[in-house]
């Protein structure tokens, strides 16, 4: 019997009299009825292999409980040796936001490589019994490979979402799976296919757009770039690796944007507005879905069996893996971050405890023994993990060092995958006022200044080099262009100064906008979307008082109001979070041979100061007439 027909039988059994039918119309009319028949189901490219899993039942069938536990757990680099990976057969490591086998600051790609082939080797070596089974590592490479110093730093998905372009989608995640490869490593976090409705939410630059159909679109063109594709005869080659959509689901409607929040809504809309990122995701294989930390209606996804399982799982036809988010689990009423029986029976198939794996593994072991944890649910869990690793050609591929492009310094940061991340800039760049400024000559007199003229970090946002993007400069992001860098190298004729001290020019651009920040640390929470005045604004202003013409390039994770701003600028351009590519921006605004018009449309509403009415509305842009 399949989940959905024993859900049925028992609500059957709970009302006798009621003829099955009568029983369909009772049920739509509480809100907290559940139908999984709103779900689409979705046919996977890769399909079931019936070699595979023949391949598959060989193994689980010599495996031993403990093997079976820790290969449905990942671990944070930083605690785990490989020492630890051979004697618990660990299935799975990840590094955290910021965290790298080495000191980040230095950039040794031998020693990511390095770390890749110790995990890899331990994960293979039988000496202490078990199978060898090679152990996955899995990276937030979330605007390019951004733990990784000199990488390419694509726009954050705000960006994307306003450059709102599939086929650059495709490029970006092609980009992206190479630099990830060289340096050893298999899986991404990433795309996060939230659709932000709270844009106080700390992770609204993480979502392409606040519309459910470009999420969607754009998600499925960056995982067909990651991992390739059946029917493209790449999928996930040695120059790909395995993607995750996440977080799932219903991360961008929680309450108030509150992070890790409450979701409250019917179901049916929990599908039309937070589930279509995953039916493109699914469509064309996906691997991998990350539970996500907020609630549905007051219950957290990580213990949510009806939507992990009858739903993910046996309606939509998932048969990767549901990884568990950091410390999620522990979030599960009656759980801890050690122990936490409930969401593997959910649905789970790798629970990401960063730090306390080996307690976890051992309560694990012993929920085992008990029949807390059912063997039939820790066989599929270890099914799955063992059935992308195949897929992901894992057992074949040999250690990392082996791997084609591996160690290929030359493309980290690629200058290929530069243009192409300078192009995505271009893209992204929304004109939302110029009263006849723009586009600057190349040979005017330009005042670039503002606290974001020339930091790559404020281009860069959250989830680069640091977790949440602090406590870095533009040294840490070699190989960069700043945005008066790309000024200078745009008009070479002119006459580019950031001081402006008694100096006489044309024009000025004051780049400004928010610091880094990312998960959490970044909710606005009560305090409102309200910029506020500060030594850029009010630079702004006293320019514009002496008659400068000023043109506003707003850097920053969200629409913000900023009334004063806008009028107070002859031109206002959105530039998002560029990352690594800061040239892009002089590329549009500088007027000659390589300009570029505005393409970029706005991904989210922009709000107004009038509360409850928007500036802006989603899809609004200008173009130079
Ligand atoms: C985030 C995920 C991320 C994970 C691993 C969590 O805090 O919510 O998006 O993939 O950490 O770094
Ligand atoms: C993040 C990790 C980060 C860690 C730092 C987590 O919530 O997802 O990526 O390294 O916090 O404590």
């Amino acid at each position: 019997m399949t989940r959905r027909t024993l859900l049925a039988a028992v609500l059957l059994a709970a009302a006798p009299l009621s003829a099955p039918w009568a029983f369909g119309a009772a049920m739509a009319q509480t809100e907290q009825s559940r139908d999984p028949m709103i779900w689409p189901r979705i046919a996977s490219p890769y399909g079931i292999d019936p070699a595979m899993e023949a391949r598959i039942d060989a193994l689980v069938g010599q495996m031993s409980v403990d093997q079976k536990v820790g290969q449905i757990i990942q671990a944070e680099i930083q605690s785990i040796s490989p020492r630890d990976i051979r004697d618990y057969h660990i299935g799975s490591v990840l590094n955290g936001g910021g965290s790298t086998p080495a000191d980040a600051r230095v950039f040794p790609l031998a020693l990511w490589v390095a770390a890749a082939n110790a995990f890899y080797d331990a994960s293979m070596d039988t000496s202490k019994g078990g199978l060898a089974i090679p152990v996955i590592w899995g990276t937030d490479a979330v605007h390019g490979a951004n733990n990784v110093r000199g990488a390419t730093l694509f726009p954050h998905n705000i960006g994307l979402g306003a450059a709102n372009d599939p086929a650059l989608m495709r490029d970006i995640g092609v980009a992206t799976a190479r630099e990830i490869a060289v340096t050893g490593v298999d899986w991404t976090f990433a795309p996060t296919v939230a659709v932000a409705e709270d844009i106080r939410w700390g992770r609204s630059y993480e979502s392409y757009s606040s519309d459910p159909a470009i999420v969607a679109a754009l998600s499925k063109e960056l995982i067909l770039g990651l991992q390739g594709h059946p029917a493209l005869g790449n999928a996930l080659d040695p120059d790909k690796v395995v993607a995750t959509a996440k977080h799932f689901i219903g991360d961008g409607g929680t309450v108030g944007g509150i992070d890790q929040g409450d979701n409250i809504l019917r179901e049916e809309d929990l599908f039309a507005r937070h589930g279509q990122g995953y039916v493109q995701a699914l469509g064309v294989g996906a691997q991998t879905v990350m539970a996500s930390f907020n609630s549905w209606n007051g219950e957290k996804l990580h213990g949510n069996r009806y939507l992990l399982t009858d739903v993910l799982k046996d309606r939509m036809g998932f048969d990767g893996v549901v990884v568990g988010d950091w410390n999620g689990h522990g979030q599960i009423e009656g759980c801890t971050d050690s122990s936490c029986p409930q969401a593997i029976m959910a649905g789970v198939d790798l629970v990401m405890v960063p730090e306390k794996w080996r307690a976890f593994y051992q309560n694990t072991v012993r929920q085992v023994k008990t029949g807390e944890i059912t063997m039939a649910r820790l066989d599929d869990a270890v099914r799955r993990n063992l059935r992308v690793k195949m897929r992901a050609g894992m057992f074949e591929d040999g250690r990392p060092s082996q791997h084609p492009l591996a160690a290929r310094a030359h493309l980290i940061g690629y200058q290929d995958h530069r243009d192409l991340a300078r192009r995505a800039v271009r893209q992204s760049l929304v004109l939302l006022k110029n009263d006849g400024v723009l586009p600057i000559a190349r040979t005017a007199r330009l005042l670039v200044t503002g606290s974001g003229a020339d930091s790559v970090p404020m281009q860069a946002g959250g989830w680069s080099i640091t977790w949440q993007g602090g406590d870095t400069t533009n040294e840490d992001f070699q190989g960069a262009t700043t945005i008066i860098e790309g000024f200078r190298q745009a008009m070479p004729d002119g006459m580019v100064v950031t001081d402006a001290s008694g100096e006489d020019f044309d024009i000025a651009v004051v780049v400004f906008g928010e610091t880094p920040y990312a998960e959490f640390e970044g909710d606005l929470k009560d305090a409102g979307l309200r910029y506020h005045d500060n030594a850029d604004t009010r630079r702004l202003q006293a320019l514009a008082k002496v008659g400068v013409p000023t043109v506003a390039v707003y850097l920053g994770g969200r629409p913000r109001e900023m009334q004063s701003v806008i009028d107070g600028s002859d031109a206002f351009v959105a530039a998002w979070l560029p990352g690594s590519e800061g040239g892009g921006v002089a590329d549009v605004l500088v007027d000659g041979g390589d300009a570029h018009q505005f393409t970029g449309k706005l991904p989210f509403p922009w709000p107004s100061d009038q509360p409850g009415t928007t500036r802006w509305p989603l899809g609004f842009g200008r173009t130079y007439e």
